[in-house]
C-alpha cells in the first residue's frame, strides 16, 4: 500500500518505519526540514532501541517531504501530529492545520487520526473538513516502541463506515491481535482511560510505597511482586519511583479531568493520581534533606537520569527535570548525567557532567531513572549516599549507603 504518515516524531516515525518494514511504500511529511534530511540520509531524529537498523532497512521505501504534495497518490494516510494541553485542555491547532494541508492535495484517502484527541473530536473535524475519519489510537511506549508496533496487545479502530474501518484493519493484519471495531467517540476515550488507568496504577503503588516508608519490614517490591501475580491485577507498572512523566501521562490525565469537568463529571480517582503523583517530588527533596543535615543549601548533589524513563532521550514530563529545578530553586548544588539525553541548558549552567565527575562531585546521589548503566554504580560511588529511587543498583556493597524508597529508611 501507499501509506501517508504526516508527523513524524517518536510515534510518527517508528509507526511510519514499522510499516515501511512490511513492504507498504511510505509518504513522510514533517514541517522541520532538518528533520527530513537527516532522515533521508538514514539519521534517525531521536533515540529509540533498533531505530537506526530499520530506518537503513527500509530507506528505499521511504519517500520524504515537508509539503503534503507528496500524498496526492496515498490511500491511507496517518496522522500523528502533537495535540499538546494548553490551559489544560486540548489544542487542536496541529491537527487542523495537518488536516488543512492533506485535503488540498488528496480528497480520496482514508484519513487515520493517531494523535491522542478527546471523544467528539474526529466528529468534530470530519464536519469541518468534510471528509470521514478513522480514528486509531497508539498504545507504543518509548523505549519499547518498535516491538510494541509490531506486538501491540490490541488494535483499536473507530469510525462510521464499515469499508475504511477494514481497510485501516488490514493494514495492522501483520500483527495477528485482537481488534476492537468501534465508532470514533469509543475508540477516542479507549486511549484515555487506559493512559489514565496505567497512571493510576503507578500511583496507587507509589502510596503503598509510602506507607511501607512507615512499617517495619514492609517493602514495596515484595509487596508489588505478591500484588502482580493475581491475573486480575497483573505486574506491569506496579514499579514504584520518582512517579510518571513522558510526554502521554502528564498531559492526558490533566485533558481527561478537564474534559470531563466540562461535561459536568469529577474523575476524582484521576486527580487523586495526578495529586499523588506531584508529591512525588517533594518527599524526594525531604528524603535528600534529612540526609544532608537538614538543609539543601550549597549541599552538593548528583543527579543521575534525566529523561523520563530509560531507554530514551526524552526529557518531556520528566520528573527528574522537575526534581532538578526543585533543587536548584532550594539553593542545592546540582550536578546531573544521563547516559543518552542532554539538556542544553544544563550543559549552559555547568551542571551536566561525566558519570564519574557527577558521583565524585556530590554528597549524596540520586538515581532518578532506570537506566542500566546504573545498576553497578555501588563500584564507583564508594561511601556515597545513593537514593536509589527506582532500585536499579544490583549489588549493595557494604561501601556504599542507600536510601530506599518503599521501605523503612534506617540509614
Ligand atoms: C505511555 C503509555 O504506556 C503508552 O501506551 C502511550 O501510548 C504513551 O504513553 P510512555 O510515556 O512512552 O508510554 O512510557 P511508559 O512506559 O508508559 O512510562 C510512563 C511513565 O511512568 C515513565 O515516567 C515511567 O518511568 C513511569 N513508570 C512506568 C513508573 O514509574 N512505574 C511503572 O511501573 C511504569
Amino acid at each position: 500500500m501507499k501509506i501517508g504518515v504526516v508527523g513524524l516524531g517518536h510515534v510518527g516515525l517508528v509507526t511510519a518505519l514499522v510499516l515501511a518494514d512490511q513492504g507498504n511504500m511510505i509518504l513522510g511529511i514533517d514541517k522541520d526540514k532538518k528533520k527530513i534530511d537527516m532522515l533521508s540520509k538514514g539519521r534517525p531524529t531521536l533515540y529509540e532501541p533498533g531505530i537506526e537498523d530499520l530506518l537503513n532497512k527500509n530507506i528505499k521505501r521511504f519517500r520524504l517531504s515537508i509539503s503534503c504534495e507528496l500524498l496526492s497518490d496515498a490511500e491511507v494516510i496517518f496522522i500523528i501530529v502533537p495535540t499538546p494541553t494548553i490551559n489544560k485542555s486540548i489544542d487542536l491547532t496541529y491537527i487542523n492545520e495537518a488536516l488543512e494541508e492533506v485535503s488540498r492535495f488528496n480528497k480520496k484517502a482514508i484519513i487515520v487520526v493517531k494523535s491522542t484527541v478527546v471523544p467528539g473530536t474526529a466528529k468534530l473535524l470530519s464536519e469541518r473538513f468534510g471528509i470521514k475519519i478513522v480514528s486509531n489510537p497508539e498504545f507504543t511506549r518509548e523505549g519499547t516502541a518498535i516491538e510494541d508496533t509490531k506486538h501491540p496487545d490490541r488494535i483499536v479502530i473507530g469510525g462510521t463506515d464499515k469499508n475504511t474501518l477494514d481497510m485501516v484493519e488490514s493494514v495492522w493484519a501483520f500483527t495477528g491481535v485482537p481488534v476492537i471495531k468501534t465508532n470514533n467517540e469509543n475508540a477516542e476515550l479507549i486511549k484515555y482511560a487506559s493512559n489514565a488507568f496505567l497512571a493510576t496504577k503507578i500511583s496507587f503503588i507509589n502510596e503503598i510505597a509510602n506507607l511501607c516508608e512507615k512499617l517495619p519490614g514492609c517493602d514495596v517490591d515484595v509487596v508489588a511482586e505478591g500484588m502482580g501475580l493475581d491475573h486480575r491485577i497483573a505486574a506491569y507498572f506496579l514499579k514504584a519511583g520518582l512517579g510518571w512523566g513522558g510526554s502521554c501521562f502528564p498531559k492526558d490525565t490533566i485533558a481527561i479531568v478537564s474534559f470531563a469537568r466540562d461535561h459536568k463529571e469529577k474523575l476524582s480517582i484521576i486527580e487523586a493520581a495526578i495529586k499523588v503523583n506531584q508529591e512525588r517530588i517533594e518527599r524526594t527533596m525531604e528524603l535528600a534533606k534529612r540526609h544532608l543535615g537538614g538543609k539543601l543549601k550549597g549541599r552538593r548533589i548528583g543527579i543521575l537520569g534525566i529523561s523520563f524513563k530509560n531507554d530514551t532521550d526524552d526529557v518531556r514530563g520528566s520528573q527528574s527535570v522537575k526534581l532538578i529545578e526543585r533543587l536548584v530553586k532550594e539553593g542545592a548544588e546540582v550536578s546531573v548525567y544521563d547516559p543518552v539525553a542532554k539538556l542544553e541548558t544544563y550543559e549552559k549552567q555547568g551542571l551536566y557532567k561525566s558519570q564519574e565527575e557527577c558521583i565524585k562531585r556530590s554528597d549524596l546521589i540520586i538515581i532518578a531513572t532506570e537506566w542500566r548503566d546504573f545498576s553497578d554504580i555501588d563500584k564507583i560511588a564508594k561511601g556515597k549516599k545513593i537514593i536509589d529511587t527506582r532500585r536499579v543498583i544490583n549489588s549493595v556493597s557494604n561501601d556504599i549507603v542507600p536510601i530506599g524508597i518503599g521501605r523503612l529508611d534506617e540509614s
